[in-house]
């Protein structure tokens, strides 16, 4: 086996693997789904078992940290099969972390499940703190539900970081409410700008465009603000409130781009790599797994994909124009 380390056209180590394992969900939040998507048909997804071919392969190859996501992970039958077949690379010390990013909607059920498979820290996504919106923004989605589920994950040991996306005109409002939620139940922050990802029709109001710039500004009013050198492996970068000690993250694919240190590849549910979430380029590799028990095949593949990452994203409103806007939803690729 050829063992040297993902290295892409732009000297970037690919050690972070963002697995998608279904493309259904429980919720249909505006900016991420149709209400009424077609899913894919089961026989085109990776079995559980192909799912841990991949990700031992790419954990063999250098991958030392993986992330689960959907559409909703923990909407996949089973699913908690393939986390604790994956907890072996935790144990071997070649995967330094396994994760997850879900809606939270299922974590009473598997927060205990999840811990003792080796997760320990958990990205829940939640745009607001008032129970209609909640409804709004998710479609199906209901607040008591998720925040239940917080409860779980932090009881059960998870460290919890709450993924907010920043909404223009929808949760502006509650900044600070969310500031200090988090701060009263320790929990990281991390603020998302909205990207154009999907076709997600004019109708809805929600969704306009708030730059993390603004929001920054918005928090500077009543807190001291430091940056801090301090990465998690993703692409947020973070600030310390020096009132409270706190670490807010800010995931900036508009405002401030942050491609020229990705670490990143994407894995569908149906084994298509895609090398940037705002690019279209990917590479079918469930044909090679499925071509072969011998995972020569795919390792060709993976390291043939990775020869062709592109730069960066496209993604860009600065024009007043909507740039880079991809026809593929973000459940697609799990964001
Ligand atoms: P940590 O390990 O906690 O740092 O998490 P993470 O930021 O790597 O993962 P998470 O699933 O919380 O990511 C939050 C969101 O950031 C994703 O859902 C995307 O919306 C966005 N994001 C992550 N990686 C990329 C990327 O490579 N490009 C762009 N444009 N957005 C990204
Ligand atoms: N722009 C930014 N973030 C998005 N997410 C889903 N769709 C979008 C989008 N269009 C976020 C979710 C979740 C993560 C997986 O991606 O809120 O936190
Ligand atoms: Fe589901 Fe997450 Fe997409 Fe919302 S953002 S519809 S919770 S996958």
């Amino acid at each position: 086996m050829d063992t040297a380390p993902l290295i892409d056209p732009f000297q970037r180590a690919i050690t972070y693997l963002r697995v998608s394992v279904t493309d259904r969900c429980d919720f249909r939040c505006v900016y991420c789904m149709a209400e009424n998507m077609t899913f894919l048909p089961k026989k085109e997804l990776l079995t559980l078992e192909e799912l841990d071919r991949m990700c031992s392969t790419f954990v063999r190859m250098g991958v030392e940290k993986l992330r689960i996501t959907g559409g909703e992970p923990l909407v996949r039958r089973d699913i908690m099969t393939f986390f604790r077949s994956m907890t072996r690379h935790l144990d071997s010390g070649a995967l330094k972390e396994l994760t997850l990013t879900t809606n939270g909607s299922q974590l009473s059920r598997f927060a205990d499940d999840l811990y003792a498979a080796g997760v320990r820290r958990v990205n829940v996504s939640l745009d607001t703190l008032d129970e209609q919106k909640f409804a709004r923004v998710t479609r199906w989605g209901r607040l008591p539900q998720v925040l239940k589920g917080i409860d779980a994950a932090q009881k059960a040991g998870l460290r919890v970081k709450i993924n907010t996306v920043a909404l223009k005109g929808f949760n502006e409002d509650e900044l600070f409410a969310l500031v200090e939620w988090c701060k009263s139940r320790d929990m990281d922050l991390t603020f998302i700008e909205v990207m154009p990802m999907g076709d997600l029709g004019e109708e809805d109001r929600i969704g306009q465009y708030w730059s993390l710039k603004d929001l920054r500004r918005d928090l500077a009013s009543q807190y001291t603000l430091t940056d801090l050198a301090h990465r998690t492996g993703g692409p947020a970068r973070y600030v310390q409130l020096e009132e409270t000690g706190q670490q807010i993250g800010f995931i900036t694919p508009l405002t401030h781009n942050f491609c020229e240190s990705c670490n990143r590849v994407r894995l569908t549910c149906t084994g298509e790599l895609f090398m940037c979430l705002g690019q279209e380029d990917n590479a079918d590799l469930r044909s090679p797994l499925r071509a072969s028990d011998d995972d020569g095949p795919l390792e060709d593949a993976i390291r043939k994909a990775i020869g062709l990452k592109p730069k960066g994203h496209d993604f860009d409103y600065s024009r007043q124009t909507i740039e880079g806007q991809m026809t593929r939803h973000m459940s697609h690729t799990g964001g």
